[in-house]
C-alpha cells in the first residue's frame, strides 16, 4: 500500500493536513531534544517513510546547542526509503535510511538514545511487539517519542474532523495518490488505534516510565514520550 502511494505522499500530507504535519513533526523534535542528555546522542526513527520527520530530527540537532545528532531512519517499504534517500541528499545531510522491519530491528540492544515513530504505530501488527523491540534499542534511560493521530478532545472538534477525515480525505487522498483503499484505510486505522490514555497505558504495560502526552491541535494527533527504565 505504501509503496503505492509513496510517489505523492508528501505532497498529500502537506495538502491534506494545511502544512500542520510540519508543525507537529518539528513539534516532536522539540520535546524530544528537551529530555535528552547534551552531548552526542543517537536516534533512531522508525517507520520513516519519506524521511521528514529524520530530515528535522537531523537538522534540529545540528541546530541546537546540544551537540551533534545521528538520526537513522528505518522502513520496510523501498519506494519512501528511495524518496527519503534523494531528500536528505538534496539537502547535503547525511543521513542513513535502512530497510527493516519495525518488529524486528537489525540493530544490537541498547543502541539508541532515543527512538521516533511518527503516524507508523497504527500501521504495525503489534503494539506491544513494536513496544519490546523498542525497549531493547533504547539504552537505559532513553526516551521514545510516538506521534500519532488520535482522539480530538472537544466534541465540536471530534465532529467536524471526522467528516473531514472520512469523506473529504478519503476523497482527495484517492483522486490524487490513485489509491482509493490507501485513503480509505487511514480513517479506518485510525479509528481502531487506542486514544491518548490507552496508549498511555499500552506504554506503561509495556515497561516504559514517565509516560507523558501532549495533545496537537485539539487531540486530532498527540505525542506520547516515555524513557526506558535506568
Ligand atoms: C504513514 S507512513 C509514516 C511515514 C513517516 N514517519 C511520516 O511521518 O510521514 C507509515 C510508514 O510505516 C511504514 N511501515 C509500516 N509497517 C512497517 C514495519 N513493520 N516496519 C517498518 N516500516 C513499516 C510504511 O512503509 C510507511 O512508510
Amino acid at each position: 500500500m505504501f509503496a503505492t502511494i509513496a510517489a505523492r505522499y508528501d505532497l498529500l500530507n502537506h495538502l491534506l493536513s494545511g502544512n500542520v504535519d510540519k508543525r507537529w513533526r518539528r513539534l516532536v523534535s522539540k520535546s524530544l531534544y528537551a529530555s535528552l542528555p547534551r552531548g552526542e546522542v543517537r536516534i533512531l526513527d522508525i517507520a520513516c517513510g519519506t524521511g521528514d520527520l529524520s530530515i528535522t530530527l537531523f537538522e534540529s540537532g545540528k541546530a541546537s546547542q546540544m551537540g551533534e545528532a545521528r538520526v537513522v531512519g528505518i522502513d520496510f517499504c523501498r519506494p519512501m526509503l528511495d524518496i527519503a534517500k534523494s531528500k536528505a541528499a538534496g539537502f547535503g545531510l547525511r543521513i542513513p535510511f535502512v530497510e527493516g522491519d519495525a518488529l524486528d530491528l537489525p540493530f544490537l540492544d541498547d543502541a539508541f538514545e532515543a527512538v521516533t515513530i511518527a503516524f507508523g504505530l497504527r500501521n504495525l501488527a503489534s503494539i506491544e511487539g513494536a513496544f519490546t523491540e523498542f525497549l531493547r534499542v533504547l539504552k537505559p534511560g532513553g526516551t521514545v517519542a510516538v506521534l500519532e493521530f488520535s482522539k480530538p478532545r472537544a466534541t465540536v472538534v471530534r465532529l467536524l474532523f471526522g467528516i473531514y477525515f472520512t469523506s473529504v480525505l478519503p476523497l482527495f487522498g484517492g483522486w490524487i495518490s490513485g489509491s482509493k483503499s490507501a485513503y480509505r484505510y487511514l480513517p479506518d486505522s485510525v479509528s481502531r488505534f487506542p486514544d491518548q490514555k490507552e496508549l498511555s497505558d499500552l506504554m506503561t504495560q509495556a515497561g516504559f516510565e514517565e509516560v507523558s502526552f501532549q495533545n496537537l491541535t485539539g487531540g486530532i494527533a498527540a505525542l506520547h514520550l516515555g524513557k526506558r527504565p535506568n
